[in-house]
């Protein structure tokens, strides 16, 4: 016996490894895992003799033709913000648009207000209900902005409430400074005064206080211009740190091409996403993240382009968008049913939208499938098949989950 090591196996899964574009499944399958560290996967009839379930050190998991898969990945929130925004929600259904409310100084900037005033704890208080709802989804990674604080003090005091939910909870946290997600009354009809100030001030202090994992801007003509948006770019890339984007939600200003020209991890949103941004997306590896809980809450008609993206083999991530104002829906398995309800996404699609691709839309190498050497983030699942998480809503049906093992 090695002293020490933790050692476990899980026997009789169905294990949907997400190799291959696929869900690469193997019907009666096991996984291995050591020190946290998948070791190895495949058929029950193939394991080798020292893992035998009999083996003394192991600790076995009999699941039982339960369905085991990699922890979820959500790759895009903003799950920490002050306030609420249900006032807001009541004027929308009374016929306001949510470009209007956010002109007339609501919208993100009602929750900057809330997330300025609010305590670091307070924040920390409010976000933890959102995580622990997300966990017990299954999600074993989740990715959090920033973007309500537009403040050098307040951006900071958003990503260190961030990095926390990460230190006190069984999820990985990937953080992402969204300085540019706003114009600050502080810079009112300044705003590359205000592209100035994340360039120079706000991005080298989240950057060097190891705040921020990646980069983000709002491009729209409610958020920022698509030059604005390359000098952000820019100041990123100085300070190796890669970048994502806030990209044709409302309008086609042509993100998708341009974070793909700056190496980008993801375009995310897309529903006004053109063939050149596609193309450029494709050729540039920028994987797809669509956000149905956005396209649903603010009743957008225009569908993003999936047979394209599809046809370009461009990778599509789906994630909850998790914000107050236009996707107040903290759970991922109901992204995965309206990937495919209101998406058309294939259940394969949309399972792997949730776990391989939402990692790779985190530039994480070691996360997302069931693969030799990655990471033990495992899920199981008490379904017959993948497609019953896309097709049923409402039942939790985890009934185990592990965070690096
Ligand atoms: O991803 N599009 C910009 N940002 C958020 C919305 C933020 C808000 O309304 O508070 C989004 O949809
Ligand atoms: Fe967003």
């Amino acid at each position: 016996m090695t002293v020490g090591k933790l050692r476990q196996l899980f026997c009789h899964a169905q294990v949907a490894t997400m190799t291959d574009n696929s869900l690469g499944l193997i019907a009666d399958g096991a996984v291995v895992v050591e020190d946290h560290i998948i070791r190895w996967v495949g058929a029950m009839d193939a394991l080798p003799d020292h893992w035998q379930p009999s083996a003394s050190d192991l600790e076995v998991i009999d699941c039982q033709g339960a369905l085991l898969t990699p922890g979820l990945v959500d790759c895009h929130t903003h799950l920490v913000w002050g306030g609420d925004r249900a006032d807001e929600f009541q004027q929308r259904l009374h016929g306001a648009s949510y470009a209007a409310i956010a002109a007339a100084g609501g919208g993100i900037l009602a929750t900057v207000r809330a997330t300025r005033a609010a305590s670091e704890d307070a924040l920390f208080e409010a976000a933890k209900l959102r995580v622990e709802a997300l966990i017990a989804q299954g999600v074993t990674c989740v990715e959090i902005k920033s973007g309500y604080g537009l403040s050098e003090a307040d951006e900071l005091k958003q990503l260190r409430v961030a990095r926390r939910l990460g230190t006190e909870f069984p999820i990985r946290v990937k953080t992402t400074l969204l300085a540019a997600h706003a114009l600050p009354p502080e810079y009112k009809n300044d705003a590359d005064g205000y592209i100035d100030h994340i360039c120079q001030v706000i991005l080298p202090a989240a950057a060097n206080a190891q705040l921020a994992d990646a980069v983000d801007v709002f491009c729209e003509e409610i958020g920022f211009t698509p030059a604005q948006t390359e000098r952000v770019f820019q100041a990123a890339q100085a300070l190796n740190l890669p970048v994502k984007l806030h990209a044709e939600q409302l309008s086609d200003q042509g993100g998708g091409a341009l974070v793909a020209k700056y190496q980008g991890l993801s375009a995310d949103h897309l529903e006004y996403l053109s063939q050149a941004s596609i193309d450029a997306m494709a050729q540039a590896g920028t994987v797809a993240v669509l956000l149905p809980g956005a396209f649903y809450f603010l009743r957008e008609t225009k569908l993003p382009p999936i047979a394209q993206l599809r046809a370009a083999g461009v990778p599509i991530a789906i994630a909850t968008d998790a914000n107050p104002g236009s996707s107040p829906i903290i759970h991922l398995p109901l992204m995965a049913h309206m990937g495919c309800t209101l998406f058309q996404l294939t259940p394969e699609e949309a399972w792997l939208g949730i776990t391989r691709h939402g990692a790779q839309a985190l530039g994480l190498q070691d996360t997302g499938m069931i693969v030799e050497g990655m990471r033990a983030d495992l899920a199981l699942w008490d379904m017959q098949t993948p497609a019953t998480l896309c097709y049923e809503f409402g039942v939790n049906r985890l009934i185990g989950r592990w965070f690096a093992g």
